[in-house]
């Protein structure tokens, strides 16, 4: 088990000898070294993990190291950008941001020692007093307020859960919330099942017996065995394979399991809360999850609505994540009136994860302390969920703004067909073509006065 005050350290650069040099003193001085040689990678690994500190070189294979910032949590990860030529310390420093320092090659190694040091000492302060909603839960929705009531009920019994939602809702964090309020003395153990080969799953959820297979060179205990007497998170169940989801459900069945290449059967005590981005319905229907199973671990479903659902919980989310960011970096920035409602009103396709992005990103380029325009402007307008029979109309539209655009949106649902039209929007032929007329004298006018 890593202990909690090593700090975790990326280090991106595809310079064999430079990362070899700097992993090793990172390692003496006490921290875990995860590698990657490219952006693809370094993306792939701030995925799976939270890390403390990430060195990044600036000249990557697939591109600039610049372009991580944004695929990075900076209110917990501090950002250190290495380049081999002075000049870009300047320009770095032009950026007048606090988010990124930088390291010059070759290495210091003194001030590379500091560096690592004062991430380890961040990260042994004590964790603010202020809790972040329950469980780290943040939000004042409705939707939001019962889940948790069904964490706290569903928490200390038995009862397998299965938490849905699009991606980026928080189903992670609902899921450690319910190990938590199980009070279960056992660890949290996370895997998840769609970054694992499919024919190592098997090992790694089960364990295997040494000489079970070719390379099992040691008897190893799986994630069932690991999470004895706490929880075992399956994140997105839908992706084991399904002859695999069998030995699972026999396993939920007979609370036993048997490591592969073993005889005997291993009683568990495991809390089971698995999760998924598709319906499981139509995985059932497309064949990738077995309905046994689902009956099974579907016994308490918690559904996760996504954020545009929930638009009250968008200030608060937003305003965790800047305060959350004004305390790492000594700041005061805030949002103004306008920019709240610009957040309020966009459809978050990415949910949570996607507010938390925009936020570190509006922090990174505001100029002031007062955040103006945190999305940019297209994105805001942009109908991303509309169908042809749909329109979205975002609070603070005026009615004529309203008016017009379903006017146009129902003519191009009835294919400029204006008596249809009329007649599904209740009024007259006479009022659509009064309208358009209207509209045509605005436009003209607008574009006079823009001339
Ligand atoms: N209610 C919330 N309060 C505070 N932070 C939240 C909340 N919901 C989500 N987050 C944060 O948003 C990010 C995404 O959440 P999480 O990883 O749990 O989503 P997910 O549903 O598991 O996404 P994916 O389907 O992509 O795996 C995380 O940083 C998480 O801490
Ligand atoms: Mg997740």
């Amino acid at each position: 088990m890593p202990d909690a005050f090593q700090p975790s350290v990326l280090l991106v650069d595809d310079d064999v000898g430079f990362v070899r040099a700097a992993a090793q003193i990172a390692r003496a001085a006490g921290c875990r070294i995860t590698v990657a040689g490219s952006l693809a990678q370094a993306r792939a690994r701030m995925r799976d993990c939270d890390f403390d500190l990430a060195l990044i070189d600036l000249a990557l294979p697939d591109g600039s190291g610049l372009d991580l910032v944004d695929s990075c949590d900076i209110s917990s990860t501090q950002l250190v950008l290495i380049t081999g030529h002075p000049s870009v310390e300047s320009a770095v420093r032009a950026l007048k941001t606090p988010v990124l320092d930088y390291l010059i090659k070759p290495l210091d190694p003194e001030r590379y020692r500091q560096l690592l040091a004062d991430t380890a000492a961040r990260i042994a302060l004590p964790p603010p007093a202020q809790v972040d909603g329950v469980h780290g839960l943040a939000g004042e929705s409705a939707a939001l307020r019962s889940i948790l009531t069904q964490i706290e009920r569903v928490g200390p019994t038995d009862a397998s859960v299965l938490v849905q939602g699009e991606s980026g809702v928080g189903k992670e964090l609902v899921a450690r919330a319910v190990h938590e309020a199980s009070g279960r003395s056992g660890d949290f153990v996370a895997i998840n099942c769609g970054a694992v080969a499919p024919e190592l799953l098997a090992s790694q959820l089960f364990g295997h017996e040494r000489g079970s297979f070719t390379g099992a060179a040691a008897r190893h205990l799986g994630y069932f065995e690991q999470a004895r007497g706490g929880t075992l998170f399956l994140d997105e169940l839908t992706e084991m394979p399904t002859h695999l989801q069998a030995h699972l459900l026999r396993a939920l069945e007979t609370h036993s399991i048997r490591r592969v290449g073993g005889t005997e059967d291993i009683v568990t005590d495991v809390r089971i809360v698995a999760a998924t981005n598709r319906s499981p319905h139509q995985a059932i229907h497309d064949g990738r999850l077995r309905e046994d199973l689902f009956y099974r671990i579907g016994e308490f479903p918690i559904v996760l609505p996504p954020l545009r659902e929930r638009p009250d919980d968008i200030p608060v989310l937003a305003s965790l994540f800047l305060r959350r960011l004004n305390e790492r970096y000594g700041t005061q920035r805030a949002f103004s009136n306008a920019a709240m409602d610009q957040l309020r009103r966009y459809s978050w396709p990415g949910n949570v994860r996607e507010l938390r992005n925009v936020v570190n990103r509006a922090f990174i380029l505001a100029d002031g302390d007062v955040i103006e325009q945190p999305i940019d402007a297209p994105q805001v307008t942009d109908p991303l969920h509309e169908t042809p029979g749909t329109l979205t109309i975002a609070v603070g539209m005026t009615f004529d703004d309203i008016e017009r655009r379903m006017l146009f949106k129902t003519l191009r649902f009835f294919e400029n067909d204006k008596a249809r039209a009329a007649s599904a929007l209740g009024v007259s032929v006479k009022t659509i073509y009064n309208r358009l007329a209207r509209y045509q004298a605005a436009d003209a006018d607008d574009a006079a006065r823009s001339a």
